[in-house]
């Protein structure tokens, strides 16, 4: 399979600016060399700035969304790149960027994966958070907060053409998106969680029941045909892996335990697409080199890239 990168450093749906700089931090740690060894030609998209240059001036909050416009246009603008590549059947790998981005990576590969294989997609989403306020519910008002409830139509457009580009066929089903890793969950959002019956394994049941029996439930839940699209936000890492994040959260995952959900992953030979966000090399400058270790680790496994 080919791999393409789609290089989302777009940053305007979180409150802190740092996360453009990712991709370039993550890619050029040696990760770039060592998956075009694996894989070959890569195709590697990076057209910054799009919906950056929307100055701040001419974006106001509108219906509880910060920098709506330029979040809007840059998520169109990823999820366009991510279809055309996974329709043609590439691995794609998104890398952000805050996560508002996954709202074009999901949708992107939702479209393309339906064209291509008539097929629904699986979403495992491997956050501290659930990530899926909607504008009504979130208590920031920041689109990094909301990128499931865009790209499972239970936040929709509330005008001035705000995302109103997304429409059924990237809509992804909320009755194939799992999260693992959570701990740091709006009460608005548990709402939301249970109104739509989506599946939930918290840090809680990982450490009862320890990673690998979740990582069995999770594959249970999903299904043995469907392809996967695996978001990682990489602040469901501890900090001790992942200083070098907006929003830490305490008692999250070991880099081992970021590492086996990929490995299963991988293991599927299912995974079609993948994110990877929030890393900000603008916050905490002495941990910012173990942040993108654990990152490129964390795609690596799931790409099923060795090296040396
Ligand atoms: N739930 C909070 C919000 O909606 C925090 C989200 C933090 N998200 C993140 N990707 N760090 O604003
Ligand atoms: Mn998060
Ligand atoms: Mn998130």
């Amino acid at each position: 399979k080919s791999l393409a990168i789609i290089s989302a450093g777009y940053c305007r749906g979180a409150p802190k600016d740092g996360t453009e700089a990712g991709p370039t931090a993550v890619l050029n740690s040696g990760l770039f060399a060592q998956l075009q060894a694996h894989f070959g030609a890569i195709h590697l998209d990076i057209d910054r700035p799009d919906g950056a240059d929307i100055h701040k001036s001419l974006d106001p909050d509108f219906a509880g969304m910060k920098n709506p416009r330029a979040v809007s246009v840059a998520t169109k603008h990823v999820s366009e790149r991510v279809y055309e590549y996974s329709r043609n059947g590439s691995l794609v790998l998104t890398l952000g960027g805050d996560h508002s981005n996954a709202i074009g990576s999901l949708t992107g590969a939702t479209r393309g994966l339906r064209e291509k294989l008539d097929s629904n997609v699986a979403v495992i989403c491997v956050d501290a958070h659930v990530s899926i306020n909607t504008p009504d519910t979130s208590p920031s008002g920041n689109i990094h907060g909301m990128p499931l409830a865009f790209a499972t139509g239970i936040a929709q457009t509330k005008g001035e053409g705000i995302f109103d580009w997304i429409e059924k066929k990237h809509l992804i089903d909320v009755k194939r998106l799992v999260y693992v890793g959570t701990r740091d969950v709006d009460d608005k959002e548990k709402e939301i969680i249970a109104t739509h019956g989506i599946k939930v394994f918290d840090m809680d049941q990982i450490r009862r029941n320890g990673i690998e029996s979740v990582m069995d439930e999770v594959m249970n839940y999903i299904g043995g045909s469907i392809p996967i699209h695996l978001s990682c936000d990489i602040d469901v890492l501890d900090p001790e892996w992942a200083p070098s994040a907006g929003h830490l959260v305490p008692d999250g995952l070991s880099l081992d335990e970021g590492q086996y959900i990929a490995r299963r992953v991988h293991s599927t030979e299912r995974l079609a697409a993948m994110d990877l966000v929030e890393v900000n090399p603008s916050i905490d400058l002495p941990g910012v080199q173990r942040t993108v270790d654990s990152a490129c680790f964390l795609i690596r496994s799931a790409l099923g890239v060795s090296y040396e």
